[in-house]
């Protein structure tokens, strides 16, 4: 049986990447390292060993991966094409496991997966399974959790209450999954603890399952006195309009992310899960309407 003992983190100052580090060090059960750039100006738990690299360096990136068991990347879209450089030195380096910055969409949707916002993701997957084949020693596994909750909420990325008119998508009615960034956390110590049965493919995680006209009324309840003026949109009008403005070959945040709302609330993209491995991860999936409410509590203006 392979035991993950040394686990190396990147990203791990970053919205998602602090709450992971915690989930690893608060189990008691790794010896963590932080590998991160020499421009970082993040500071991280004694308990933890930080290793500055440089990210463009296969020897830089290797030598800082010699003796970890595994590899957690939690990098935000800036870093996600050049993990592709740091598998290949957790290959070079003998690491057993990689879980790359996925934590998101079902990209093995097909109609997901032709997104270009996905595009770096699907890459990496590619790489992946590659490196995989070429060394059995080597493993990954693709974290998949949906949107994010609490994240989400404090975003106003699932219901857009701090501009008092948020977009309504397709009558929203319609069910997605949904994961606190504790629970993506307890997801990646799962992950690492249950080697065997997370090996070379996708594990997915969820919370509860909700929808926007959920969240609009939960909103109201706590906070009766916030205006909130629902538009009504069409994901497939706002898809439409991205596809046109990639075809001129625009690829702005601003046209790449209307296709992330598309994959959450659209009908038929796996924004709700099918099934999950909640059970071998340990995350119980069991938050309710009143999880939903605590955290529109501690967010919205009371
Ligand atoms: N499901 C959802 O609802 C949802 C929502 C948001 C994000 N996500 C996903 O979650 C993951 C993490 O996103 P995030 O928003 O947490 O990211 P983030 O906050 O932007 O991440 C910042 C971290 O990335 C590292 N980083 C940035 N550029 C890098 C580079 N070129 N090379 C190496 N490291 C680099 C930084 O390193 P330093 O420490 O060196 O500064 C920092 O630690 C992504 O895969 C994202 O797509 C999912």
């Amino acid at each position: 049986m392979t035991t993950i003992k040394n686990v190396a983190v990147v990203g791990a100052a970053g919205a998602l990447g602090t709450p992971v580090l915690k989930a690893l060090v608060d189990s008691g059960k790794f010896n963590v390292t932080v590998l991160t750039r020499s421009s970082t100006k993040a500071t991280f738990p004694a308990s933890v060993k930080v290793s500055q690299v440089d990210f463009e360096s296969l020897e830089s990136l290797t030598s800082a991966l010699k003796g970890q068991d595994a590899v957690v990347s939690t990098v935000g879209t800036a870093g996600l094409q050049g993990q592709t450089l740091v598998i290949d030195a957790a290959v070079a380096a003998g690491v057993k496991r990689f879980l790359p910055s996925e934590f998101g969409s079902d990209l093995s949707n097909p109609k997901t997966a032709a997104f270009p916002v996905y595009g770096f993701k699907l890459a990496v997957i590619q790489h992946l399974e590659a490196a995989a084949k070429a060394h059995p020693e080597f493993t990954y596994t693709l974290v998949r959790n949906g949107a994010f909750l609490d994240w989400g909420l404090e975003q106003s990325f699932l219901l857009d209450w701090k501009s008092g008119k948020p977009a309504i998508w397709d009558g929203g009615d319609r069910l997605f999954s949904a994961t606190s960034l504790a629970s993506v956390g307890q997801a990646v110590v799962g992950t690492l603890t249950h080697f065997e049965e997370t090996k070379n493919r996708p594990v997915y995680v969820q919370d509860l399952v909700t929808s926007q006209n959920k969240l609009l009324a939960l909103a109201r309840k706590v906070a009766p006195q916030l205006k909130l003026e629902p538009v009504p949109s069409s994901t497939t009008e706002l898809k439409a309009a991205s596809d046109a403005r990639v075809a001129k070959g625009e690829f702005t945040p601003e046209v790449l992310i209307p296709y992330i709302f598309v994959s959450i609330f659209g009908d038929g993209y796996g924004g709700k899960m099918e099934k999950t491995d909640n059970e071998i991860l340990g995350v119980p999936g069991n938050k309710t309407d009143a999880d939903i409410e605590a955290i529109l509590k501690s967010l919205l203006p009371q």
